[in-house]
């Protein structure tokens, strides 16, 4: 096969959903259809459940569980997907936002009843920034649900997409008959029977005026569908693909994964209008899939948690070329030329040594600690991707030492597990003492527990007042001095020695922004 129509063939894409949403059942079942796994349970939930968040055992179980589950690539109608999976957890939720760097798509789950949820709008608002195409699947259709319509409107309204309905379920909960597939004209039959299987009863409707439809639904339910029918394409225009590949436009199908309802239509729609790998940006040019030579970034780096065994997985996807085994690669920020004697795929629960792998897929690469999350590798040319931010982080803390004995294994342990994107480290301008950010509170207790298990070295935290931080610039060099000094004991610098303003409040943050005119503040580390 040419290295064109490698990259015609590849999905890779994430599912993505507020925890509880059904995130985990629909991607096993995708893969229940792809022949990856064939019975359900076969993928665990990698939730961290809300209540565990002291049990790290849990977390440590979790976390091997899910580089099994990082990456799940199957074959399906000769079509290569790649799913890339996201943590349950919304105190990972950094994670999540990292990983939706390297897809070129994404589904997002809703549960039915609960209709768009707090994670979901903020999850949106980053396949926004990126222009990502997404897909909707409004899930537990079994249960009663909010009304079609309503939902649809709610999608439109609170993720501030256009929506246009592929599919059409006839009633919810108890009275849940099946779904109209408004793409291929036909209906699928609700029935519990087939919870485990791939298969469910599909007939043809040619004429939805026809009363063979009565038969399977009743008159009650079939009129409803016809007047539903008739509103669905009297207020939406037909569906245009262009749109959703630019990210303006949402198909939506609705179904009940836990009961495989309505999987397959979303999978068949998918392979066929989801895109395959498309161009990335980089700091000097835009590099395409089809380019002959490899390029690819790190979005992810997972540690191993056995402390005799202290190595590294990170995830590197290949932007375009084709990726070789043993082969030299430059590693743009150390200069260093790298090469990996055995580079992993992931299929399925499988991990296996690859030769090759091509754009859109996800190589795990064996690091000793030396990646950092957004490394580039090429095949000489010093080229950085763009558009793998940190986000401002919400939570902060003080991070002290707790054995004096044990200063370099801390300072080596932050540097490591900031370089994994657990967190952000800052500096205060003020007393040089150094503050952690994160994005949920599970993290300072996975930040303590891994100094101590991993490097055997221990830390305190203390409190600090934060609301958030926000990076800072400007081209008013007067202006920038300026509020330097006058919030000096506000200012810190990030990793990159770049100016960070740690505001007090809300309040204060409006208030710099009112009379700072000329400074850009600036919520995400890319501007
Ligand atoms: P998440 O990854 O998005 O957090 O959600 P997950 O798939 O774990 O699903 C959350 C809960 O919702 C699970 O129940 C799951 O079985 C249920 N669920 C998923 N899809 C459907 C559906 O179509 N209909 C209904 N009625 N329920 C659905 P749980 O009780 O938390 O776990 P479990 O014991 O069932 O595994």
């Amino acid at each position: 096969m040419t290295l064109q129509e490698e990259i015609k063939r590849r999905r890779t894409f994430a599912v993505i959903a507020h925890p509880d949403a059904g995130k985990t059942t629909l991607t096993e079942k995708l893969l229940l259809f792809g022949g990856a796994i064939h019975v359900a349970g076969a993928v665990k939930s990698n939730k961290i459940k809300k209540g565990a968040t002291s049990d790290f055992m849990e977390i440590e179980r979790q976390r091997g569980i899910s580089v099994a589950t990082s990456v799940m690539g199957f074959e399906y109608e000769g079509v290569k997907i790649n799913i890339l999976d996201t943590p349950g957890h919304e105190d990972f939720a950094e994670d999540t936002y990292r990983t939706l760097s390297a897809v070129d798509s994404v589904i997002i789950v809703i549960d039915g009843a609960k209709g768009v949820e707090s994670q979901t709008r903020k999850l949106m608002e980053v396949c926004r920034m990126r222009s990502t195409p997404v897909m909707v699947f409004i899930n537990k259709l079994d249960r009663p649900a909010k009304e079609p319509f309503d939902l649809l409107d709610e999608v439109e309204r609170e993720l501030k997409i256009r929506v246009r309905p592929l599919a059409f379920p006839i009633a919810s909960g108890p009275d849940f008959k099946g779904v109209y597939n408004l793409y291929e004209k036909n209906l699928t039959l609700f029935t519990t029977i087939d919870r485990q299987t791939a298969n469910a009863e599909k007939v043809e409707i040619s004429d939805l005026a026809s009363t063979e439809i009565d038969e399977y639904i009743g008159e009650k339910f079939a009129n409803r569908l016809r007047d539903d029918v008739e509103l669905v394409e009297g207020v939406y225009d037909e569906f245009d693909r262009e749109a959703y590949l630019r990210g303006e436009l949402a198909p939506v199908f609705f179904g009940s994964a836990v009961n495989n309802f309505g999987v397959r239509e979303l999978l068949e729609c998918f392979i066929q209008i989801a895109p395959s790998p498309r161009g990335a940006h980089t700091e000097t040019r835009d590099v395409l899939p089809d380019e002959p030579k490899m390029t690819g970034f790190v979005f992810k780096i997972h540690a191993n948690m056995d402390p005799n065994h202290r190595d590294r997985i990170a995830f590197m996807k290949i932007c375009s070329g084709v990726f070789e085994r043993n082969k030299n690669y430059l590693h743009v920020r150390s200069g260093k030329q790298l090469k990996f004697s055995s580079p992993t795929a992931f299929m399925a629960e499988k991990k296996s040594v690859i030769d090759e792998a091509y754009p859109g897929d996800i190589v795990g690469l064996h690091d000793t600690g030396n990646f950092k999350i957004g490394d580039t590798f090429t095949e000489g040319e010093k080229l950085r991707f763009t558009g793998i931010p940190s986000f401002s982080p919400e939570q902060f803390r003080y991070i002290e030492n707790a054995d004096p004995m044990k200063f370099k294994q801390l300072s080596k342990g932050v540097d490591q597990l900031m370089d994994e994107g657990v967190a952000q480290l800052f500096i205060s301008s003020l007393n040089g003492r150094k503050i952690i950010g994160t994005v949920g509170q599970l993290q300072f207790e996975v930040i303590q527990y891994r100094l101590e298990h991993e490097y055997n070295a221990s830390c305190r935290w203390e409190p600090i007042s934060i609301y958030k931080a926000c990076w800072i610039d400007s081209d008013n060099q007067e202006q920038l001095a300026d509020f330097k000094r006058r919030k000096h004991t506000n200012m810190a610098v990030d990793k990159h020695g770049r100016d960070v303003f740690l505001a007090d409040t809300s309040y204060a943050l409006a208030l710099a922004q009112e009379n700072f005119k000329d400074i850009r503040f600036h919520f995400t580390s890319e501007f």
